[in-house]
């Protein structure tokens, strides 16, 4: 058996006196699409957030390809775990093209032509190739999400993380992100996301995570999970959906 690529262990978060996570332990293997659900406040965001370290952890460890992100230059981590989020943060005065080439140049220093040309596969991947040359506010919010996933695409990450990435948008412009995401999926992209798409979910996840208080109260293969979930917790919380 390989490792797994991301494996949190024991893992306790806490925002001053209030824990927000309880002794989480999870693997997610390469090409594994691990599906976060739970209700708000249950600690979604704050699970992917400490995997780059946008969060500290108070107890135990997360380790990416075996190694501790602890124990990994913040950089490096986030070079190699891609991030993207409900709001798009696109840099305004850069052209779709320039906001996918930035971070290969700056970052990795990659030649401006080299990151140029991969910034443009990227977004003919992502359906944009007609779009290289728009500055964020001409493009839809579809669009926007699009570029921002070319983007963290650009730093060749080894695990995606994806946190309610088509929330903020119009429901006729989730299906192209969704199909973007999807895609990643089925060439291998190793992906930890969180979705109230459950339809979604259901379509590219390997396996489900139910998280409730902070604890995963629930884990379970995605077909298993749509057929019946396992606990008390995981069948109300889809009644509730469905
Ligand atoms: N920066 C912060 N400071 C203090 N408390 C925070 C902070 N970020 C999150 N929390 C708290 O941590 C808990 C978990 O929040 P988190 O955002 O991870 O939940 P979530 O499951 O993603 O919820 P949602 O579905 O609404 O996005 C919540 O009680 C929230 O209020
Ligand atoms: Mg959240």
């Amino acid at each position: 058996m390989s490792d797994p690529l991301v494996a949190f262990d024991g893992v306790d978060k806490y925002f001053g006196e209030t824990q927000v996570l309880r002794d989480v332990d999870l693997a997610v293997d390469e090409r594994e699409v691990v599906v976060v659900i739970g209700p708000s406040g249950s600690g979604k965001s704050t699970l992917l957030r400490c995997v780059n370290r946008l969060e500290t952890i108070q107890a135990g460890d997360i380790r990416l390809d075996g190694r501790s992100v602890l124990d990994t230059d913040v950089n490096e981590v986030r070079q190699r775990v891609g991030m993207v989020f409900q709001s798009f943060n696109l840099f305004p005065h850069k052209t779709a093209l320039e906001n996918v080439a930035l971070a290969p140049t700056r970052v990795k220093g990659l030649p401006a032509e080299t990151a140029e040309e991969r910034a443009r596969d990227l977004l003919d991947r992502v359906g944009l190739a007609d779009q290289t040359s728009s500055y964020p506010g001409a493009l839809s919010g579809g669009q926007q999400q699009r570029v921002a996933i070319a983007r963290a695409l650009a730093m060749e990450p080894t695990v995606m993380l994806f946190d309610e990435v088509t929330s903020a948008l119009d429901p006729e412009l989730v299906g192209e992100v969704l199909d973007v995401i999807e895609g990643l999926a089925t060439e291998g992209m190793t992906m930890l996301l969180v979705t109230h798409e459950m339809g979604f979910a259901r379509e590219v996840g390997d396996r489900i995570v139910l998280m409730a208080d902070g604890r995963i109260v629930e884990r379970t293969p995605t077909a298993d999970f749509f057929e019946g979930p396992d606990t008390e917790r995981g069948r109300a919380f889809l009644s509730r959906l469905l």
